[in-house]
């Protein structure tokens, strides 16, 4: 039994007539980058990040989180710089640790996209409701919200109709997608610069004092739920074989896109702790709210109109980065091949993109949404984990590499890395752990019953 089996290198990934095209450049990839990564985290979370856990101090959760993501996004940068295969973290473990914890890490971000996609369309309908009470329309109560007895709500309708119809636009084939995504993206910048713009004028200073009302340990628990803010930049280098310069491209996109966003929310957790004081910022669509607050209440319908194009751009990134995954990981044997199996008209897995949306829409209808976004944390957390000391594994057993873009100071920085996400891991709650742990048990068994046997690697000896 060999469980530490590593794809060869040279194992051809697309050949043919499945070849993709190469037309995507550094700046598509930050566009690309920044399309996944603002959403749901910064329009929503911040809310109950500042609310519950951080206070003021919610400004020092954003630069713990961004600061352990840019440790990571450096080692996500090396690999993919040296791997540019689709399937990132999965493919990179296949060729660095073997196929055990390859299979393990695919079974992860399965787990992160969907869960995203679930939490993110939650945080959609937060906003979309918000935006219809503002023409006096409202939902009854039992469709407006995930079950909670004591709050009357049975279902989050909203939400389960955009995931549909989002897998639905996804079966029809993405045309043209990489431009629709820069106008989201276009959009979504503009809403944030506009909040910041028109906010700072509302700010009082006395707002922010006290300002660690949890003490540091609510900064450390806000990091942890915050993180989800920052979750989409990894999602770039799917899109490796897709792009003109792999080397140059993948390393400038990943880490442009990330710097772009943290500059964005560490100035917005000031501004909206500045206007609103923290105790009332436990909304569904706190950035709008800070601004209705203030009487502002056209720039925040404004807001909300662009914060739901921009959630909808990161609902698209992560169903399709999941139907793209899944497809690798079958397209390996791991998982049935019905799943990369493509539909001849519209040239998308038709099968898998209907599975994959039917299941997400169940969570996102029954699940609220904090549950949701920290699973969807510690599933990230830890495939970043693993890439961190993937780069000093990778380092040390194929010394030969072309490296595009190298991390400095290895093994430090990996260490460190892998140290800050460990970190963030632990801070999130037990009841995350116990999701997490049942969901990689799960995969576990699949692989001992099923991948095992049925992996490329096992038939094709
Ligand atoms: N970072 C993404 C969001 O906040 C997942 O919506």
């Amino acid at each position: 039994m060999d469980l530490f089996r590593k794809k060869p290198l040279a194992i051809p990934q697309n050949t043919g007539a499945e070849k993709l095209s190469k037309t995507l450049g550094a700046m598509d990839l930050t566009m690309l980058g920044v399309g996944a990564i603002i959403g749901t985290g910064i329009f929503v979370m911040t809310g109950v990040a500042a609310a519950e856990h951080a206070g003021p101090g919610l400004v020092i959760s954003f630069i713990l989180a961004g600061f352990a993501c840019v440790l990571s996004a450096l080692c996500y940068s090396e690999f993919a710089s040296t791997l540019p295969v689709s399937g990132s973290a999965y493919a990179y473990s296949y060729v660095a640790f073997g196929e055990l914890l390859a299979w393990v890490l695919g079974w992860d971000l399965v787990l992160e996209y969907g869960v995203a996609a679930a939490a993110v369309s939650s945080g959609w309908s937060g906003y979309f409701q918000g935006l219809l009470e503002g023409f006096g329309i409202h939902l009854p109560t039992a469709l407006s919200g995930a079950y909670n007895a004591d709050k009357g709500t049975i279902i989050n309708l909203p939400a389960v109709v955009i995931i549909l119809l989002i897998s639905y636009l996804l079966t029809r084939g993405v045309k043209e997608t990489a431009r629709f995504n820069a106008v989201m993206v276009a959009i979504k910048i503009s809403v944030v610069l506009l909040f910041l713009v028109t906010g700072v004028f509302y700010v009082k200073p006395e707002n922010w004092t006290p300002f660690l009302p949890f003490g540091f340990h609510g900064v450390v628990n806000g990091a942890a739920t915050v993180f989800f803010a920052y979750i989409g930049f990894d999602a770039i280098s799917t899109a490796a074989e897709e792009v003109k310069r792999p080397q140059r491209d993948l390393p400038i996109g990943i880490i442009s896109s990330l710097a772009i966003c943290t500059v964005l929310y560490i100035a917005v957790s000031l501004v909206l702790t500045g206007i609103v004081p923290y105790q009332n910022l436990n909304v569904s669509d706190p950035v709008s709210f800070a601004l209705r607050f203030v009487d502002q209440n056209m720039i925040a319908g404004l807001i909300s109109v662009g914060a739901i194009a921009g959630m909808t751009t990161v609902l698209l990134v992560m169903l399709f980065g999941q139907t793209r995954l899944l497809f690798a990981i079958s397209r390996d044997g791991l998982l049935p091949q019905s799943l990369s199996k493509v539909s001849p008209k519209t040239h998308t897995p038709v099968r898998s993109t209907w599975m994959v949306g039917g299941l997400i829409a169940v969570l996102t209808g029954f699940v609220p949404l904090d549950r949701l976004a920290n699973l969807t944390s510690i599933g990230t957390l830890f495939a970043f984990l693993v890439v961190s000391l993937g780069v000093i594994v990778l380092r040390r057993t194929k010394t030969d590499l072309r490296r595009g873009f190298k991390v400095p100071w290895v093994p430090f920085i990996p260490l460190l890395s892998a140290a800050a996400c460990g970190y963030l891991m632990y801070n999130l709650g037990r009841e995350t752990w116990i999701g997490f742990l049942i969901w990689l048990a799960v995969g576990l068994l699949i692989y001992g019953l099923y991948g095992y046997k049925r992996s490329n690697l096992n038939t094709k000896k």
